[in-house]
């Protein structure tokens, strides 16, 4: 413990002679150093790796392999390491390479001579294997509850705006009037999805790779059903060779993060272009907007514009794991080391725009009057009047198609919404045509017909977001 504040490495000379230097003369210069040093980003990895320390320890005293004695000495010093390091006490030095060797080389400083005997029947990789396992297994714990967070502010606002009337779009056109919350909804189900494929890809990667050793396994008495259970696996991984070398829980991971950061980027170009001021359908909250250091009146959807670039970063981070591995032979290659900076940059990417994108949703200020008025443009409920036709006048749909499409034209030509024209107008074009008609014209009235399962109407909105309600928290307001 006095020695707390000097660095690991300058017990040993020539520096990285400790862990692996048997055999060599000359110590690796500084370019080789830098190029083979991880500790800058592995060191994130530090709890999984004591962990997974822990676990080995406790079973080579199970087995006999290491005497309890040695096995207690471990135990407290990597006791000790992991309170150093979440402290900020502990000295990282790039002369040690990794995270691994950190540990042990501060285990050494601690307790002396038992401290080898940790590494019996085991290999810095099946170690970093279980680590990165490890991490990327709470790394999904955490953002989904991340995008829990984000569908109930959505499903929140959606319960608040079911009735909020807007324009749906269809090429970004004018298509058929829909409910705000119908459309705060789809994200939430995008969500749901995201959900599922972190929770698919953390059921799938939970198995552990210790006790692999270097890549053929090993020849003490290990019991890897043992460590498995320790760490929350629910198995050893049953190939040695595949237990190393097998990165696919990352690229999942990665996969994943991708989709979603795809969904957040569609969401997040929605609230750009909705708070434009050609659309005027939102006001952002003073707390994400941004202002112009020479146009005083600009208020800049940062945020959002941000959460949809970032997204970049996570596929480029999914196809630089893909393109890492694509061309590696079994078993471990040092490639695999680049494997943790993506994966990081993910995570972080995500918690941040899922932060970001759940702070947008809860402050938007909808602008219901700009929205109805732009619901009722481009003659919105032309569909409406056709699907009419068909079931008051008995149309085949295809003429009432083309019936419809002469109404438009009127409209459009005597400048007036399809609402606004006269009955006797309308039935010059088609004789059947009645005052029933106006019941479905209006954009309150269409939305309110759409009822079919999935479909936009009001009370389906509430249903749906009491249902996510449920869902999301296990209660039901209603
Ligand atoms: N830092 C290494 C990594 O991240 C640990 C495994 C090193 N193994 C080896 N044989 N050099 O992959």
């Amino acid at each position: 413990m006095s020695r707390k504040k000097t660095p690991a490495s300058e017990s040993s000379a020539p520096p990285s002679s400790a862990m692996w230097g048997g055999r060599f003369e000359g110590g690796p210069s500084a370019v080789m150093q830098e190029i083979n040093a991880s500790i800058g980003f592995d060191r994130r990895l530090y709890r999984q790796d004591i962990a997974g320390s822990r676990a080995h320890c406790h079973m080579l005293v199970a087995q006999k392999i290491i005497s309890e004695a040695d096995g207690k000495a471990i135990a407290a010093g990597l006791d000790t390491i992991e309170r150093e390091i979440a402290d900020g006490d502990f000295v990282f030095d790039p002369v040690l390479e990794d995270i691994h060797m950190h540990v042990e080389a501060r285990l050494t400083q601690l307790i002396g001579e038992p401290a080898g005997r940790l590494h019996t029947a085991r290999s810095r990789n099946d170690q970093v294997a279980t680590d990165l396992r490890l991490w990327v297994r709470d790394a999904i714990a955490g953002l989904s509850g991340e995008i829990k967070t984000l569908q109930m502010a959505l499903v929140g606002r959606a319960e608040e705006q079911a009735d909020t009337v807007m324009p749906g779009f269809t090429h970004l056109q004018t298509a058929q009037p829909v409910t705000l919350g119908h459309h705060l909804l789809a994200y939430a189900e995008m969500l749901d999805r995201d959900h599922g494929r972190f929770r698919d890809c953390a059921r799938r990667l939970n198995q552990s790779p210790l006790g692999a050793a270097a890549l053929a396994g090993t020849s003490f008495p290990i019991d890897r059903d043992m460590t498995a259970a320790e760490l929350g696996f629910d198995a050893p991984m049953a190939n040695s060779l595949d237990a190393v070398s097998a990165r696919d829980f990352a690229v999942e991971f990665l996969a994943a993060g991708s989709i979603l950061g795809v969904h957040l980027s569609r969401l997040a170009e929605e609230i750009v272009l909705w708070s434009s001021d050609a659309f005027g359908f939102v006001t952002l909250p003073d707390a994400f907007s941004t202002g112009s250091s020479i146009m005083p009146q600009k208020r800049n959807p940062d945020a959002a514009e941000l959460v949809r670039a970032k997204s970049g970063r996570v596929i480029g981070a999914l196809t630089t794991l893909l393109v890492t591995l694509k061309g590696l032979p079994l078993a471990y290659a040092k490639d695999m080391q680049e494997d943790k900076e993506p994966v990081f940059d993910t995570a972080d990417t995500l918690h941040l725009c899922l932060a970001a994108l759940t702070g947008m949703i809860g402050g938007l200020g909808f602008n219901k009057g700009v929205m109805r008025e732009a619901a009722g443009a481009g003659f919105a409920t032309a569909t409406d009047l056709a699907d009419w036709l068909v079931r008051e006048a008995g149309l085949p749909f295809r003429r009432a198609h083309e019936v419809t499409g002469r109404i438009v034209k009127l409209a459009e030509s005597k400048n007036c919404r399809l609402e606004d024209l006269a009955l006797e107008d309308m039935r010059s074009v088609e004789p059947g045509i009645t005052a029933d008609v106006f019941n479905v014209l209006s954009v309150e009235k269409s939305v309110a017909s759409r009822r079919s399962y999935g479909g936009t109407a009001p009370e389906n909105v509430r249903r749906a977001a009491a249902k996510f309600r449920e869902k999301l928290t296990g209660e039901n307001p209603k």
